[in-house]
């Protein structure tokens, strides 16, 4: 009798912001990176997507693969997209290969359905939660024996920045050496519970999808920008070093100053990327002055920013800190121009981090 039945797989993925950020490719079909990054996975009870993957043989064959995303039909005829499908199912076919009892699901049509909590293309990392939950809702449910290591460098294909999402904690993403990127994976430099106090604030300038993609304004960066090479060959390995004895020894000042410099060195690649990519914006740049603002008035590092590629803020502190961080933000955003009608209602502190998956 034909197999009627509708297999379904649902997973979560969360969020994951670099501190030290990954900007360039050296293969664009692979994503292999340029420089190695380094992210903290955010708690999934705020930030995350779900997403649920099924196959059946009721779905016509004609309709091939899709995705449903945040409600509308998204494409997945992408070639990283693709490469994610591909991979998936080889692994489910030597499967079936092995054990002919399995139902042969390698050769269905697959349905995914996927939202995200939070704004989709506006620099808070929905391609690295989404490519993470798309990876891994459809290795469940093809029942791959698939270590988050091997679902990272699947999940590396759809997106870089995904790599680091099935992990929790602190994150590295190996650049690696090899051609066909079999060493460029991330690892799991130290769980979250290493530094519980961590805490992160996400500061919503704008949810609108940015203009120039990560993928296309990287390309545009490698392509032209002379400042990039420096930051790749001298810049970017420096702050890895830093960044792993800043977590290691629970360093926050260095931690704090070591993502700061980070991030603007990498918007500053972006500026003079030609023509120039500007992703942040005067509310961006009002988020960098309160940062400063609070510092100063702790003298000390209490507060850190970043940027992902578009205007959103993502602040790290301490928990014993959260009243200085913030409080002072409630109180700054309402004198700041911008930030009244950008940003209230969208402040959202971050609780905990992500404890893995
Ligand atoms: P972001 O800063 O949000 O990561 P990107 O430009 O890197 O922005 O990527 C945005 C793209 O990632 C979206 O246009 C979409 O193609 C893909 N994406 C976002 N969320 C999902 C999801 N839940 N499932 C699959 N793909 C997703
Ligand atoms: C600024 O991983 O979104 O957020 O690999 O082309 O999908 P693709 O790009 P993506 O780039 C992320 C860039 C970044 C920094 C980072 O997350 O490390
Ligand atoms: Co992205």
């Amino acid at each position: 009798m034909a197999d009627t039945k509708v297999y379904r797989a649902s997973t979560t993925a969360p969020v994951n912001i670099a501190v030290v950020k990954y900007w360039g490719k050296r293969d664009t079909k692979l994503n292999l990176p340029t420089n190695s990054s380094l992210s903290v996975t955010l708690s999934q009870s705020d930030l995350r997507t779900l997403t649920t993957a099924s196959c059946s043989a009721l779905f016509p064959a004609s309709e091939g693969d899709s995705l449903l995303l945040n409600g509308a039909p998204s494409d997945v005829s992408g070639a990283r997209t693709q490469a994610c499908f591909r991979e998936l199912r080889a692994r489910r076919a030597s499967l079936e290969a092995a054990d002919p009892s399995l139902p042969k699901l390698s050769t269905l049509p697959l349905r995914l359905v996927s939202e995200n909590n939070f704004p989709t293309a506006a620099g808070l990392a929905s391609s690295a939660a989404g490519f993470a939950a798309f990876v891994r809702a459809i290795a469940d449910l093809y029942e791959l024996p698939a270590s988050p290591s091997e679902l990272s460098l699947i999940a590396r294909q759809g997106s870089g920045s995904a790599c680091r999402s099935l992990f929790g904690g602190y994150v590295a993403w190996r650049m690696g050496a090899q051609e066909n990127g079999g060493d460029s994976t991330a690892d799991q430099v130290a769980e979250a519970s290493h530094w519980p106090e961590m805490r992160a604030l996400i500061l919503v300038a704008s949810a609108a999808k940015k203009g120039v993609s990560s993928t296309s304004g990287m390309q545009q960066t490698v392509a032209t920008s002379g400042l990039f090479k420096e930051r790749i060959a001298t810049v970017v390995p420096a702050n890895m070093a830093a960044m792993e004895k800043a977590i290691a020894e629970r360093d926050f000042e260095v931690f704090g100053e070591v993502t700061m410099r980070d991030s603007n060195s990498f918007h500053a690649t972006c500026a003079d990327t030609y023509p120039p990519i500007f992703y942040m914006n005067d509310v961006s740049r009002a988020a960098i002055r309160a940062v400063e603002a609070i510092n100063a008035a702790a003298g000390r590092t209490v507060a850190a920013y970043t940027f992902d590629a578009g205007p959103n803020a993502v602040v790290y502190y301490l928990e014993k800190d959260t009243e200085a961080v913030v409080g002072s933000f409630y109180h700054v955003l309402g004198g700041v121009d911008g930030w009244k009608t950008a940003a209230i209602g969208g402040l959202k502190p971050l609780l905990a981090l992500d404890e893995g998956v």
